[in-house]
């Protein structure tokens, strides 16, 4: 049967008692997206676009957070979760056709779509009632155990909570995956009971009831790995990471002790890209060729052009910056911040919603918020855009080739022209034209001697 006839149930509506969360189990983000979406794009990948997900604890969140990201996604809902059959029975509810159907536990994250593929062709090829997927454990998790009667064949599978002392020795384990006769599994469904330790309604007893069940044992084991607790959430996690940064090293870019560099799914790397240690780069973030990325850097959602070099403890939000820029160490780029070429942002530099034009600096402790600043700029050390008044946010503008000494405040709205000079310490609250030099501080006052007078009124004496 090709692949795009065949319709995929995703369980994801359990309760998630073990991971001790508020949120739905499968709604935990792991490299920037929920777990519910690896499973989900494993089966796209596998070319099944009819896919029913089963919902219940927590729906709505679910749902929306599914259809960020995935179109045309049918839910079943499932009243209470009564345990794996029941979560089927009300995607059968849903479930319209005589086609085979795929059945995937939501919470398997590292499950691939080449895997998918070979059960359903080892489905097709035995033309079994039910098709299944195994893994053999040195030490089995608390998974469902497989009892064989012989060669790809399952008697039944026994559940961890209900195996006897001898079945919790079997180490191949049921990864809950299974492929289905559509017609098997609306009759077989029924007879389900729940009289077991956990009073829920297994799907694993649909073995049980068919003529023939066979088993495809893989080799990959973690690949069938379930997220159960937070201890598999994180083991997940770093299998994800390093799955992620496997592909970019390949892709030619260099991570430094990458076990702890953190890049989220979407994050596109160009090579000869440098990445240091304890670095997050995230959400919808590009970095282009021969840029070097120092350790504890913070980047999300920016456009990072070619040849930069971002130093240390940076953190860059939302913004672009464009080829050749400096940024850092222990700078702050806020949202909408637009760095342009060849310019600099030193340390203790915060820029908010502000463009730095070509070649200008703001090397030292400035704030630069609400502002946009041409190209060839100076900005002192300390110089500070004064946007807000306490009810609303004001611009500034510096044009081209104009500098702007230390400690100088820039009190918004205001225009500093182009080549014009602004005195280091000023408080500048009108528009400087083109060309002017602008000073707005009080002239200072020489006092001739009276330094010992105040020594001597304040008591001080020179040891
Ligand atoms: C299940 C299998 C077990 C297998 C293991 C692999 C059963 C009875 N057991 O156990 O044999 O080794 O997966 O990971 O199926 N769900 C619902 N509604 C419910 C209950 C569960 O939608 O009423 C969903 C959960 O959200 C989850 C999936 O079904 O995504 C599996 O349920 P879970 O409780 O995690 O089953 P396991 O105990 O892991
Ligand atoms: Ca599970």
């Amino acid at each position: 049967m090709p692949r795009k006839q065949l319709t995929a149930f995703v369980l994801a509506a359990g309760l998630s008692t073990r991971m001790k969360s508020e949120k739905q189990k499968t709604l935990h983000e792991v490299c920037g997206r929920p777990l519910i979406f690896y499973p989900l794009k494993a089966l796209q990948d596998a070319g099944i676009h009819k896919i029913i997900v089963v919902v219940g604890h927590k729906k709505e969140e679910l749902q929306s957070s599914i259809k960020k990201y995935f179109k045309n996604i049918i839910f079943a809902p499932q009243k209470k979760a009564l345990g794996t059959a029941d979560a089927v029975k009300a995607g059968l509810a849903k479930f319209k056709g005589e086609n085979d159907i795929l059945i995937i536990n939501g919470d398997a994250p590292l499950l691939r779509h080449e895997t998918l593929e070979k059960l359903i062709s080892f489905h097709e090829e035995n033309r079994a009632d039910i098709s299944l997927i195994s893994a053999e454990f040195k030490t089995p998790p608390a998974y469902g155990r497989i009892i064989r009667t012989g060669h790809n064949k399952v008697f039944k599978i026994v559940e961890e909570k209900d195996a006897s002392i001898e079945e919790k020795h079997i180490k191949e384990v049921n990864a809950g995956i299974y492929c289905v006769k559509s017609s098997f599994l609306k009759h077989a469904i029924k007879n389900i009971s729940n009289k077991n330790k956990k009073n829920e309604f297994y799907l694993t007893d649909l073995v049980s009831f068919s003529e023939e069940a066979y088993v495809y044992k893989t080799s990959n084991n973690l690949e069938i790995f379930g997220v159960n607790d937070r201890k598999d959430l994180e083991l997940i996690r770093s299998q994800i990471q390093k799955n992620i940064n496997e592909k970019h090293m390949l892709n030619g870019v260099t991570l430094i002790n990458s076990e702890n560099i953190y890049i989220d799914n979407d994050v596109e790397i160009e090579n000869d890209v440098t990445i240091h240690p304890n670095t997050h780069l995230k959400g919808k973030s590009k970095i282009s060729k021969n840029t070097i990325v120092e350790s504890h850097c913070f980047i999300e959602n920016s456009e990072i052009g070619e040849g930069c070099h971002i130093k240390q403890s940076s953190v860059i939000e939302e913004s672009t910056l464009k080829k050749n820029v400096t940024v850092g160490p222990m700078a702050h780029l806020r949202p909408l911040s637009i760095v342009e070429e060849n310019a600099r942002v030193g340390n203790f530099v915060e820029l908010k919603k502000t463009t730095l034009g070509k070649n200008s600096k703001a090397n030292h402790l400035s704030y630069l918020g609400d502002a946009h600043i041409g190209a060839h700029v100076n900005i002192g050390c300390g110089v500070i855009t004064c946007n807000y008044d306490g009810f609303q946010k004001h611009k500034s503008t510096v044009s081209d080739g104009a500098f702007i000494g230390s400690d100088v405040q820039l009190v918004a709205p205001v225009k500093i022209g182009k080549n014009a000079y602004v005195g280091s310490g000023s408080t500048i609250t009108k528009n400087v034209p083109e060309n002017d030099l602008a000073i707005a501080r009080t002239r200072q006052t020489n006092i001739k001697g009276y330094a010992k007078t105040l020594k001597k009124i304040k008591g001080f004496q020179k040891k």
